[in-house]
């Protein structure tokens, strides 16, 4: 797996793997998937993980978005170590400081498109900004697709990719 180095940037560090192992199963089927990874995330960049299969990217970034545990090493998302925190604030984080895209989407097949945009905030008992909704939507395309249900959705809308010109 390619990591970039680490080198002084000018913009702060929004997450960070240092020295970071994550091993699964035991004896003989044993794996290391991430053998002391360090690396940074600045903020305003885009970062590409680049490597063949299985060498670990997925595990990396599951890790640091802390949707699974590691077995050494440390995280930190802004100021906060994921390894500090106990399930219910580990959720919060998740829930306010980091968006996921699936490869596979994990939409729910029985709610609308609309309903699935809304979920996590729906979950979290808050309302959405109407027109920050509104904004989110015209953007990727969707506002006339917001009654149909992921089935009914191309491959590209049901990722929210913002339709061509
Ligand atoms: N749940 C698991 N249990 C046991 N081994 C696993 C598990 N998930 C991944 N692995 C192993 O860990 C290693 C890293 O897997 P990972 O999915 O992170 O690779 P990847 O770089 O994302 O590969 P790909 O490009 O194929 O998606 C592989 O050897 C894989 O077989
Ligand atoms: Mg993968």
């Amino acid at each position: 797996m390619i990591t970039t180095p680490i080198a002084h940037r000018a913009t702060a560090v929004a997450a960070r793997a240092a020295d970071l192992s994550k091993e699964y199963g035991q004896g003989e089927t044993r794996v290391i998937a991430l053998d002391h990874v360090t690396v940074n995330f600045h903020q305003g960049e885009y970062t590409a993980i680049m490597g063949p299969s299985g060498s670990g990217k997925s595990t990396l970034m599951h890790c640091v978005a802390g949707l699974d545990t590691f077995s050494g090493g440390s995280v930190r998302i802004g100021d906060t170590e994921l390894g500090s925190l106990k399930d219910k604030q580990l959720t919060r984080l998740r829930r306010d400081k980091i968006g996921f895209i699936f490869q596979a989407f994990n939409l729910l097949p029985t709610l609308t498109a609309l309903e699935n945009i809304t979920l996590p905030m729906d979950i979290a008992g808050r309302r959405p900004d109407k027109k920050w909704l509104r904004e989110v939507i015209d953007m990727v395309g969707l506002s006339d697709r917001l009654g149909h249900r992921p089935a009914q959705l191309s491959g590209g809308q049901q990722l929210g990719v913002p339709p061509g010109p």
